[in-house]
C-alpha cells in the first residue's frame, strides 16, 4: 500500500519568517492518512523543523551537494541537512536541470549521498528525461531513469520517491490533465517494474507535478499510478494548501 504524499515546492519564495509562520499555522491541521511535506529554501529548514516538531510535516530540501563535507564554498551538505531535521531532498528538479545544467550523473551522485546520510531522495523527472518523440509518437526512454538510480542498494529502492513533471505544465497556465499525469506515472512505474521487479516497482511512490491546484488535485490523485502531488504556486497560500492536503480520503 503506497501512502499518498503531498509536497509543497516553494522554490525561491518565502523568507525564513514567512516559512515559520506558515508551518505554525498549518501544523495542527494536517491529516494523518497521508505524508505531507514542504520543500523550502535551505536557510529556513532548521527553524521550520523546530516549529513542526513531531507533527505530520516533513521538512524537505530542494537540492544539496553530492559531497558530504570539505572545501566546497557555497554548497549545502546533506549531512548538515540531516542534522537540521530534514528527511527528504528533491533532486534533479527540471529547474535545476535547465537553469543549472545538472546532469543525470550529477543527480545520481546526489542520490547516493542522500541515502548515505539517511535522507530520502525525491528524484524529479520531466518528459525530456523519460519521453522522446519519434515521428509524432511518444516513446519512453528509461536509460536516463536507470542512470539516476545507478548504485542504489536494492533494500533502499522502495524508499525512493519519483516525481513526474511535464515541463509545459510547470509554472504555466496549462491545466494539468489527469490522463497525462497517469500516462507518465504509469510508464515510469512500468519501467521500475522492468528494472527491479514487481515488488519494488509497485512499492515506489510516483508523484505528479505541474499546475496542480485545489480544483484539479482530486482527479489527479484518483489515478491509480499517481501517488501524490508536487505543487508549486498553489502551495504558497495557506488555505489553498490545506484544501489540497485534505483533498483525498
Ligand atoms: O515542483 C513543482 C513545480 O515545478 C510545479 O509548479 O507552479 O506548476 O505547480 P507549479
Amino acid at each position: 500500500m503506497r501512502k499518498p504524499f503531498i509536497i509543497a515546492n516553494w522554490k525561491m519564495n518565502k523568507n525564513v519568517h514567512e516559512s515559520v509562520a506558515f508551518v505554525k499555522a498549518i501544523k495542527e491541521k494536517l491529516p494523518t492518512n497521508k505524508e505531507i511535506g514542504i520543500a523550502a529554501q535551505a536557510v529556513s529548514l532548521y527553524n521550520m523543523k523546530e516549529v513542526a516538531g513531531n507533527s505530520n510535516l516533513q521538512i524537505i530540501a530542494q537540492n544539496a551537494s553530492a559531497e558530504l563535507e570539505g572545501p566546497y564554498t557555497g554548497e549545502i551538505s546533506m549531512r548538515s541537512l540531516a542534522d537540521a531535521g530534514v528527511t527528504y531532498v528533491m533532486l534533479g528538479h527540471l529547474e535545476r536541470r535547465r537553469l543549472f545544467n545538472e546532469s543525470n550523473d550529477a543527480i545520481n551522485q546526489k542520490v547516493l549521498a542522500a541515502l548515505q546520510v539517511g535522507i530520502i531522495p525525491i528524484i524529479c523527472t520531466d518528459e525530456e528525461m523519460v519521453q522522446t518523440e519519434v515521428n509524432g509518437k511518444i516513446h519512453y526512454v528509461f536509460q536516463q531513469l536507470r542512470s539516476v538510480l545507478k548504485g542504489v542498494p536494492a533494500n533502499k529502492l522502495s524508499q525512493v520517491v519519483i516525481s513526474y513533471e511535464p515541463s509545459w505544465a510547470v509554472g504555466s497556465s496549462h491545466q494539468a490533465n489527469p490522463d497525462v499525469a497517469e500516462e507518465g506515472c504509469q510508464a515510469i512505474r512500468q519501467s521500475l517494474v522492468e528494472m527491479y521487479g514487481n515488488k519494488i516497482g509497485d512499492s515506489i511512490r510516483i508523484l505528479y507535478g505541474g499546475s496542480v491546484n485545489p480544483d484539479n488535485i482530486y482527479k489527479i490523485m484518483s489515478k491509480p499510478n499517481v501517488d501524490g502531488a508536487l505543487i508549486g504556486r498553489a502551495s504558497l497560500d495557506i488555505e489553498s494548501f490545506l484544501q489540497m492536503v485534505n483533498c483525498v480520503e
